[in-house]
């Protein structure tokens, strides 16, 4: 009101600017005739005829024409009245085209274009500019090339902007930064390259982004920790590297954070114990380094963590035994050293657990007879000695046990032979002695046994002998015995390697 009172000629010179804009605009509202003239063009240059497409025709019924066609949605269009054409939604109906043949100028009242799931070609059009209401996006799972234009920044309205599964090559620009409005971006599996710029931190209203399957390079800009409403962000299978920035920390919404197969190096950041809504976090196949940090055990929601293959030393963080919704942790292929501590017996929920390749010394805790849920047990290529505990007998949901490669000791325990649905055993490469346990493979599912390089004796167990499911196995350098013509006429055997022990027989061949 103030201004009004004010009026300066500037200010009125702006209000008839801005009339005089919205008369134009008004005014350039296309007819429905028009529209329907451009996807009957569209129509005419694609390659392929769907069935759904043959209610887009100049016969059909002209008072609903053409707004009663396949996947059209017709409004009112807010400044004109008039009824103009708003969303378009042709999904996975194989359309074999190209994308620019559309002509986007005429179709300028779009609010929701969905094209995804087809084999449309060619490139974004820059006509696209003209859809200043376009709130949707969609062209997922085409094969749209080129580079992504500076231009996209005037779709102001824009949510969600998916292109992922294309064949888009270039950079990032870093006007994307101006879509104020984005809740989803999705640019997965495409080709792009270049840095991820910084402007990105502008998008204050993002809640999932994606970048994985892409060549970007560089490190990850620490504006990122400005967009708040992030629970999604996936960079995961490029090429970045350098440190991940603390302000990732702030993102205290975020619940999947996935940054695998990338060239990162230093330390987890300390912040990353803010991030107290993760449900995964995926970190592996990166260079990084230094001790795993105490404080990501404060994130008791995550379900899956997997820090494997990267350079990470010292302990697991005994704080790991609050992560009781954990069904999957991956440590694997780290320089991680001291016992592995008895917490992680508490995370009750685990079904997969994998530790090998590490430093890890002691033997397994006797807590982990408490880790019923386990299908996926895997400690290979480790320092783990003394006896192997009685444990086996609880964690009756094994399929997948690999002790191989340690420094075990003693007998191989009984009940590791009633574990019925073991389809994987190793324990090959340790100082084990007396008998192969009875009932091994009584299940029916035993298809890789491995228990070369140890002092084994006794027979071989006749459930083992029988056991008709078995692919591969491998027993030498023990002191077994026993008759194996039975195992060579199992039609699923491709490997046996029994070599060094006092077995005797005759094998079919077959
Ligand atoms: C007209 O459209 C309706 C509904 O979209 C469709 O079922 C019909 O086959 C169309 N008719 C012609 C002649 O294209
Ligand atoms: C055209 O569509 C309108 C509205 O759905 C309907 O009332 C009319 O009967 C249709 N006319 C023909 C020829 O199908
Ligand atoms: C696209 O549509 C606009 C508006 O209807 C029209 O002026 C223009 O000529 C069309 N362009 C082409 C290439 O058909
Ligand atoms: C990344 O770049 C390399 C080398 O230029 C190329 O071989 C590879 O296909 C690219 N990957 C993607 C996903 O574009
Ligand atoms: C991005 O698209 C891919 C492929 O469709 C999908 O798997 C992924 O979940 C999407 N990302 C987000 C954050 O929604
Ligand atoms: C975003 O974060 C950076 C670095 O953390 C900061 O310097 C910048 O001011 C922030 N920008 C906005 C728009 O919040
Ligand atoms: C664990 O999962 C349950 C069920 O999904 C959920 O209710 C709970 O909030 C999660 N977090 C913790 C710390 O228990
Ligand atoms: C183990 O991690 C190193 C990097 O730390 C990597 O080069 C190697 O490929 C990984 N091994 C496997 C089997 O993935
Ligand atoms: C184990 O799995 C079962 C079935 O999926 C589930 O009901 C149970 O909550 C899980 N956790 C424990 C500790 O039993
Ligand atoms: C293997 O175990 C035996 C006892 O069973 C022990 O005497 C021997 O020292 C062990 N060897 C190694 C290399 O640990």
């Amino acid at each position: 009101m103030r201004l009004a009172m004010e009026a300066s000629p500037l200010l009125l010179l702006l209000s008839l600017t801005l009339l005089l804009a919205t008369f134009l605009q008004a005014k350039a509202v296309p007819s429905l005739q028009e529209q329907a003239g451009a996807l009957l063009a569209w129509k005419a240059t694609l390659q392929s005829h769907p069935a759904q497409l043959h209610s887009w025709s100049r016969g059909n019924n002209t008072s609903t024409w053409p707004c009663s066609w396949y996947g059209i949605e017709c409004s009112k269009h807010q400044a004109s009245h008039q009824e103009v054409i708003t969303k378009i939604s042709l999904r996975g109906l194989r359309l074999r085209g190209e994308l620019d043949a559309l002509n986007f100028t005429a179709l300028a009242t779009m609010t929701s274009i969905q094209l995804s799931h087809n084999r449309l070609t060619g490139r974004i059009p820059p006509g696209i500019v003209s859809l200043r209401d376009l709130r949707f996006l969609l062209l997922q799972r085409n094969q749209i090339r080129g580079p992504l234009s500076p231009a996209l920044a005037s779709l102001k309205k824009l949510r969600c902007l998916m292109l992922q599964q294309n064949e888009l090559s270039g950079e990032i620009p870093r006007q994307i930064g101006e879509l104020g409005n984005l809740v989803t971006l999705n640019l997965s599996a495409n080709h792009l390259f270049g840095p991820i710029p910084g402007e990105l931190g502008y998008l204050k209203k993002l809640v999932r982004l994606d970048f994985t399957c892409n060549n970007l390079t560089g490190s990850i800009p620490r504006n990122l920790g400005n967009l708040t409403k992030l629970t999604i962000l996936y960079l995961d299978v490029n090429q970045l590297s350098r440190h991940l920035p603390s302000e990732l920390g702030y993102l205290v919404n975020l619940r999947e954070l996935s940054i695998g197969i990338n060239k990162l190096t230093g330390s987890i950041p300390h912040t990353f114990g803010s991030l107290i809504n993760l449900v995964l976090l995926y970190l592996s196949d990166n260079e990084l380094s230094g001790c795993i940090p105490q404080g990501l055990g404060y994130l008791v929601n995550l379900k899956m963590m997997d820090l494997s293959s990267n350079n990470f030393i010292g302990s697991i963080p005994s704080t790991f035994g609050s992560l009781i919704n954990l069904t999957q942790l991956y440590l694997w292929n780290n320089t991680l050293s001291s016992c592995i501590p008895q917490e992680l017996g508490y995370l009750v929920n685990l079904e997969d657990l994998d530790l090998s390749y590490n430093k890890l010394m002691c033997s397994i805790p006797n807590t982990f007879r408490s880790l019923i849920n386990l299908t996926g047990f895997r400690v290979s290529d480790n320092h783990l000695m003394g006896p192997i505990p009685n444990i086996f007998g609880f964690l009756t949901k094994l399929t997948m046990l690999y002790l191989d490669d340690n420094q075990f000791s003693g007998h191989v325990p009984r009940e590791i032979g009633t574990l019925k649905d073991l389809q994987n055993l190793q324990f090959d490469g340790n100082n084990l002695s007396g008998p192969l346990p009875p009932g091994l493979c009584s299940g029916g599912r035993l298809k890789h046994f491995t228990a070369y390089d140890n002092n084994l004796i006794g027979p071989l167990p006749s459930s083992l002998v029988h056991c008709k499911s078995l692919v591969r196995v491998r027993l030498e350098r023990n002191e077994i015995k026993g008759d194996i013509s039975e195992l060579g006429v199992h039609p699923n055997l491709l490997y046996m390697d029994m070599s060094s022990n006092k077995l005797f027989g005759q094998l079919s061949s077959h």
